[in-house]
């Protein structure tokens, strides 16, 4: 299974999506509906977290088979606050540690009720397999698959930076690092690419750069001052060493790709620095940006939250418009 198969699987005959399991064929209308409505869970730190009922009586299950802070517990407050019962698995804690199949675990929660599996897995088209099985009123959210694919953290990161500096056409954008490796640069080039973003750019060393047949229309730089230079946003990337051989030296990762305080000054006036977490501080960006003012990454968190609480309450809508509408015709 591919992503392309994703993107045909995840929507129902109407055309709705049922499940999220890639951002690829989302068009502009449709992730500005999935923002707008993140927007409006948004809340201000120190305030009471938006809550609904728009899951009340569904069960969400969380089945992280590859480690998560962020993603996993963001999805638990963005189920329990729409009011759904919400059940957590993990690789270490499953029975697939036994020998089941991922399939015989998703059948077997299945069997209890769950209405939506959100799956994390180191192995690509996971998510697009559990979905091509699931019952016709269940439904699969992907929260991080291999190299290919992190939906909802594209989502998180264009809402902030649509909070931050404004309508994405104007902006240059340089996501720095190991693009090769990287899903959410995958999922937010996806998302900038579909809402127009003004300029793209990829900056890596030459072994950390995708292929070129990916990431079309981005400029590629393999020079740190060239790719950042003028750029509005930067986006920097956490070395993926469980996804390659012969890492690179932290230290001289730093000195040449690092974004520090001798380097962030080469970009736009008011630039602003995201990174998806978890961050190696002192490898891809020095704790002083980090914790700066330029810095979104506590933005990106709080973004998590209300773009899961979007995405799951959308998601169960439409699953809910299509029953009423098979009942009709059955009826
Ligand atoms: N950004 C992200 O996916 O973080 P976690 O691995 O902590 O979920």
């Amino acid at each position: 299974l591919n992503i392309d198969t994703g993107r045909d699987l995840q929507r129902d005959h109407a055309g709705r999506l049922r499940h999220l399991l890639t951002l690829e064929g989302l068009g502009r209308e449709e992730l500005t509906q999935l923002l707008d409505l993140a927007q409006f869970y948004v809340r201000h730190s120190g305030d009471m977290p938006a809550r609904d009922q728009s899951l009340a009586g569904r069960t969400v299950a969380n089945l992280f088979f590859e480690p998560s802070t962020r993603t996993r517990v963001s999805f638990e407050l963005a189920a329990t606050r729409l009011g759904a019962d919400v059940v957590n698995l993990d690789l270490h804690s499953s029975s697939r540690v036994k020998g089941e199949t991922v399939l015989d675990t998703i059948y077997t929660l299945q069997a209890m009720q769950v209405d939506v599996f959100v799956m994390r897995d180191s192995e690509p088209g996971v998510p697009a397999l559990v979905a091509s099985h699931v019952q016709p009123h269940v439904s699969v959210l992907n929260a991080g698959e291999a190299h290919v694919s992190h939906p909802t953290q594209g989502l998180l990161d264009v809402l902030t930076i649509r909070q931050r500096k404004g309508d994405l056409r104007k902006l240059r954008v340089a996501i720095v690092g190991d693009v090769k490796h990287s899903r959410v640069a995958r999922s937010t080039a996806t998302a900038l690419t579909a809402l127009g973003v003004g300029e793209l750019r990829l900056v890596a060393p030459e072994n950390l750069m995708p292929a070129a047949t990916e990431f079309p229309g981005a400029e590629r730089h393999t020079a740190l001052v060239d790719g950042i230079r003028g750029a509005d946003v930067i986006m920097t990337l956490r070395i993926q060493r469980e996804r390659m051989s012969g890492a690179p030296d932290p230290d001289a990762f730093c000195r040449e790709w690092g974004i520090t305080e001798q380097n962030l000054p080469l970009a736009a006036p008011g630039a602003v620095v995201l990174h998806p977490g978890p961050m190696n501080r002192g490898v891809e960006i020095s704790s002083g940006i980090a914790d700066g003012p330029q810095s979104a990454i506590q933005q990106q968190v709080r973004n998590g939250v209300a773009v899961r609480m979007a995405v799951l309450a959308t998601i169960v809508r439409n699953v809910q418009v299509r029953n009423v509408e098979a009942g009709r015709r059955e009826g």
